[in-house]
């Protein structure tokens, strides 16, 4: 069966097709250059853009795959959480297609996209063995997921405020060094030193599996202003800055697998594909003896590919939800966790 993944959620248009649990194809088509002259995604622009990029995209993942709209067997497309104008046509688009065909559509969470995107990089016979701990950061999430088995899934602890891949772009814009902020942090943080400055790592006491990154930008801000030499020293403010919200981020995961036990955990979202964050979540993986995960770049940003192989068993086992599906900003992703 051949499956076509929609994925619209934030900035990035993207179209996808899975043959018989393979990627065929995946197309993303990014909307950086669009929104980076504001330092970060406008929803409005977004929305629009999508309306204009959804199609070819989806034309174009047609004929990366040499497959014809005839041969799709189902739809599988992002309906939360992200920016409601964004999903909505993605939304549209694949109930047009849905309804035109007659295909069956499943509405897949984003989250749950991301979580499962490490298994397009294994044989379908073989997917990442349950239970496993994700974390998924991204620009849009920051939280913590145990995976028990396929479709149980339960929150340990998420962003109380801005995502992690958010601190990186506001980081980046009071530096002045444009958007999307992560990838340019992360290339100028090899020739700093991480121990040049001191920036505060936030910790919540009430909630240990927790997460907040607001605070960082304020911190840095004022850094900034008392240290206006500090433009000079770019590589070291980035490699400063960088090792405080890895450190965050590891220091957190690894008390979760701690407390679950787990033995295997996947990264993923855009910062998952952060060079530190990679190197330092691994050393901790193998002090605590886990094996860690980390899709490639291309699958740990927002993708359709990821979307489409979350849909997919559904759409296997008959199921679909309809033209009654609704797009849903904060759609919520998995059960309360308790120890
Ligand atoms: O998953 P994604 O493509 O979209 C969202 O769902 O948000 O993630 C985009 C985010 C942006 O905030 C970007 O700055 C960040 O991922 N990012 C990185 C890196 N590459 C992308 N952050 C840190 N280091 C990177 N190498
Ligand atoms: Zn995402």
């Amino acid at each position: 069966m051949i499956v076509l993944g929609i994925e619209s959620s934030c900035d990035d248009s993207a179209a996808a097709l899975l043959r018989d649990g393979e990627l065929a194809a995946s197309v993303v088509s990014s909307q950086d250059a669009v929104h980076g002259p504001y330092g970060g995604v406008v929803p409005e622009l977004a929305s629009r853009h999508h309306i204009r990029n959804l199609l070819p995209v989806i034309d174009a993942a047609l004929a990366r795959a040499g497959a014809d709209l005839g041969e799709i067997g189902g739809i599988a497309v992002t309906c939360g959480p992200g920016l409601v104008g964004s999903l909505l046509v993605g939304l549209t688009v694949a109930k047009g297609i849905a309804q035109r065909r007659r295909l069956p559509l499943v509405g897949v969470n984003h989250l749950e996209g991301h979580l499962l995107a490490v298994n397009l990089e294994r044989p379908p016979a073989d997917p990442l063995p349950f239970p496993f701990l994700g974390l998924i950061v991204s620009g849009g999430h920051t939280g913590l997921y145990l995976a028990s088995s396929a479709g149980a899934y339960a929150c340990l602890g998420r962003t109380r405020d801005d995502a992690v891949g958010e601190a990186f772009d506001k980081a980046a814009k009071l530096l002045g060094l444009g958007y999307p902020g992560g990838p340019v942090i992360d290339r100028l943080a090899r020739e700093g030193d991480p121990k040049a400055i001191r920036f505060p790592r936030a910790t919540l006491k009430r909630s240990r599996f927790d997460f907040s990154f607001s605070g960082f930008k304020t911190a840095l801000r004022a850094y900034l202003s008392q240290h206006p030499e500090a433009a000079e020293a770019l590589p070291d403010v980035a490699a400063s800055l960088q090792e405080a919200l890895v450190d965050m981020l590891v220091d957190t995961t690894a008390e979760a697998l701690a407390a679950t036990g787990v033995e295997r955990l996947v990264v993923a979202g855009g910062v998952a594909a952060n060079r530190r964050l990679r190197a330092r979540m691994s050393e901790a993986a193998a002090t605590l003896g886990v094996e860690v995960f980390f899709p490639r770049p291309a699958l740990c940003t927002d993708n359709a590919a990821m979307i489409a192989l979350a849909g997919a068993p559904r759409l296997a086992a008959g199921a679909s939800d309809g033209l009654d599906l609704n797009a849903e900003a904060d759609l919520a992703f998995g059960s309360r966790w308790s120890a």
